[in-house]
């Protein structure tokens, strides 16, 4: 019959298709991986430049299993203090206020702040407020010379001001890990640099990273210091 062998073909093309998007996937997700570095290391600013100035960096990888960075999964959220009808905390993307109002470069700290995250804690040499935060987005972060780092990418951020400790920590001097040296036999997690300083108050390591997924990103926004009591 006619229709059906054209529904067949429709199915045999709408398959192929399908198919065709799963490799595409595949091939991005695939090129996405080989970019964050196999060492461990912090993703660098220019990796490109990195590799291509004869340092020596891993290039085909031997390895069977891959070096993995914890990382933040996304923006904080400011919790409002209120739950909603399934009891969860009410929360807001930080742009929904700062893109209503100018962001104010002159505050540097907590005493500055009349209005508002005033109980925030912060102790971080005299850095302020926006070397870190992006006043033209603060759902995300920026650098000195003006890029912008997502917060997904905040170890791009401590690098620019902590070059020793990165180097550190790309040679596994700092920072910890979790898993195998050997990574023909497994692999190894590494902490992010948050995952033991806060961004605000970073001298007081919270010296027990653990694995369990931490909710940190959705916990209430303005009592991260409880994290360092516990
Ligand atoms: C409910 C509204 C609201 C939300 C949501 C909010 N802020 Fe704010 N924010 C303010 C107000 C108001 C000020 C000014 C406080 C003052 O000057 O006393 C401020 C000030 C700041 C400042 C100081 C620089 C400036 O522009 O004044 C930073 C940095 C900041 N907020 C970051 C954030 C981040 C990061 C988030 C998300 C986690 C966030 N804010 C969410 C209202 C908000
Ligand atoms: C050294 C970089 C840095 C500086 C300086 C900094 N922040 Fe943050 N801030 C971050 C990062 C990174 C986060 C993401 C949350 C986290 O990792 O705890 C964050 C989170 C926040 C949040 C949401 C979570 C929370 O801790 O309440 C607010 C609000 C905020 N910052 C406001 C400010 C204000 C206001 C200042 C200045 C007084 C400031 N920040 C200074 C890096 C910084
Ligand atoms: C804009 C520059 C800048 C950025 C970005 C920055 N820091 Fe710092 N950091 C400083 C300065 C300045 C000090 C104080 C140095 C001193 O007193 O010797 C400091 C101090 C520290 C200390 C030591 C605190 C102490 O009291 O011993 C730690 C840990 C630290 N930062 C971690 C981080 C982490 C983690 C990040 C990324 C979230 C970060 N820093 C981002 C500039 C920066
Ligand atoms: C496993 C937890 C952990 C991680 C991850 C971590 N640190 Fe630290 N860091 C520490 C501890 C503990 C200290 C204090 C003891 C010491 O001197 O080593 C410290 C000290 C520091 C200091 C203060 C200077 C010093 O050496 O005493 C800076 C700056 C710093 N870290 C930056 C970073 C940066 C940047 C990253 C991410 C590349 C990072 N740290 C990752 C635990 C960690």
């Amino acid at each position: 019959m006619k229709p059906r062998i054209a529904n067949f073909q429709t199915v045999l093309v709408a398959a192929s298709l399908l198919v065709a998007a799963g490799l595409v996937a595949w091939a991005v997700r695939h090129a996405l991986a080989s970019d964050s570095p196999q060492d461990g290391g912090v993703p660098q600013r220019d990796s490109h430049q990195a590799t291509s100035s004869g340092k020596a960096q891993p290039q085909a990888t031997p390895h069977k299993f891959p070096v993995t960075i914890r990382k933040p999964s996304g923006p904080p959220r400011l919790d409002l203090g209120a739950v909603d009808s399934q009891g969860k905390p009410v929360t807001v993307a930080c742009s929904t206020c700062h893109t209503t109002r100018p962001s104010n470069l002159a505050i540097r700290s907590p005493t500055d702040l009349k209005e508002f995250h005033q109980s925030m804690e912060f102790a971080h040499g005299n850095v302020s407020c926006l070397s870190c935060h992006n006043p033209e987005d603060y759902d995300s972060l920026r650098l000195a010379d003006g890029r912008r780092v997502e917060f997904t990418e905040v170890m791009t951020l401590c690098a620019q001001c902590h070059g020793t400790q990165t180097r550190d920590y790309r040679h596994g001097a700092h920072g910890g890990m979790n898993g195998h040296w050997d990574l023909s036999r497994g692999p190894r997690v590494r902490n992010n640099c948050v995952d033991c300083h806060d961004p605000h108050a970073p001298s007081f390591p919270s010296m027990n990273p653990t694995f369990k997924p931490r909710d940190r990103f959705l916990e209430k926004a303005d009592h991260v210091e409880t994290e360092h009591h516990e």
